[in-house]
């Protein structure tokens, strides 16, 4: 692992990007330019913070996550690969895969002249992922942040057998209060409720509500999720999240609500009603199979609007 110093003279921009140690002594990227803020953690390349200018935060955050090598934030952008949820085969494998926890490689730090900033992170095999999933592969994520926080997810086989792999960007957005939303983008569409047994059911009519436990996984939805929200954080009053994507045909809705809040160390109990994920993903009957030097990538934009 380079050591901070190395990392500042090689990938800092003055005034505009930033390499620190946060409190836990996690590695950070802080991005402050006039369009927004954001951090990015090498530790799982994890997004943990977005604010364009003139919003609240668009990313939710728990105040309890862990901010440890062995474990994932909770909140932000976890990213999710090569298996989504448990494990077939093995439950006692780490839930969402190995690359929420593991430390990426920062590839490069660039800002355009429209002012965005634009990080590249990469993410290769070693014994430890080897022992989990028997594969070579190069995960390179590129994170674009401007008045749009653009998500890209590039996996490429670099072995030489094909493999199969689901991944999901599994965005927690902060809403002012989850059982007040309103999300389409996703009628008409056949999901998974993975609550209590993984049914099939078909989404009859938008918008989405949200009025129990969610844990949803929505098929053949390549649109964009608008996530109305009429009682927005901070003083402007209603605003909506739209999340438009490429490359991806599944989409996860998810709020732990009461109980489940609880019954997670990392997660306060009463923080449920100020966030809500919405995952930009391939999982399931969409799992992508690379053949070797194949590549695949999934993006996601990310973009506030407040509603007059
Ligand atoms: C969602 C899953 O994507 O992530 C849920 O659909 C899961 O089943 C949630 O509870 C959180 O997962 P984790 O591993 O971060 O606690």
């Amino acid at each position: 692992m380079p050591n901070l110093t190395d990392l500042q003279r090689r990938f800092a921009i003055p005034g505009v990007v930033a390499i620190e140690n946060d409190a836990n002594h996690l590695a950070r990227l802080v991005v402050t330019t006039p369009l927004a803020e954001a951090h990015v953690y090498l530790h799982g390349a994890h997004v943990t913070h977005y604010q364009p200018a003139g919003h609240p935060p668009v990313l939710f955050m728990s105040g309890k996550s862990w901010f440890q090598e062995s474990k994932a934030i909770r909140g932000g952008v976890p990213l999710v690969f090569p298996w989504f949820g448990s494990h077939r085969d093995h439950r006692e494998f780490p839930a969402h895969g190995f690359a929420r926890t593991r430390p990426w490689t920062l590839r490069s730090v660039r800002q355009d002249a429209d002012g965005v900033v634009e990080l590249s992170l990469a993410l290769g095999p070693d014994d430890a992922t080897r022992a989990l999933w028997p594969h070579d592969f190069e995960v390179v994520y590129t994170v674009t942040i401007g008045s749009v926080l653009g998500l890209a997810l590039a996996v490429r086989n670099t072995g030489s057998t094909p493999f199969v792999f689901e991944e999901a960007l599994h965005t927690y957005l902060s809403v002012g209060d989850v059982r007040g939303v309103s999300v389409t983008g996703l009628g008409q569409r056949d999901y998974m409720d993975k609550l209590p047994s993984g049914r099939r059911l078909t989404q009859s009519g938008e918008p989405i509500t949200i009025t129990a436990e969610t844990d949803r996984v929505y098929f053949g939805t390549a649109d964009t999720v608008n996530v109305l929200d009429p009682q927005a954080p901070g003083e402007g009053g209603a605003r909506t999240i739209t999340i438009s994507k490429e490359g991806s045909l599944a989409t996860v809705v998810w709020n732990p609500w009461v109980a489940k809040a609880k019954a997670m160390p990392d997660f306060g109990d009463d923080e449920w009603p100020a966030m809500l994920c919405i995952e930009t993903a391939n999982v399931e009957e969409h799992a992508v199979t690379l053949k070797p030097g194949e590549s695949h990538v999934m993006q996601a934009q990310v973009q506030a609007q407040r509603d007059h």
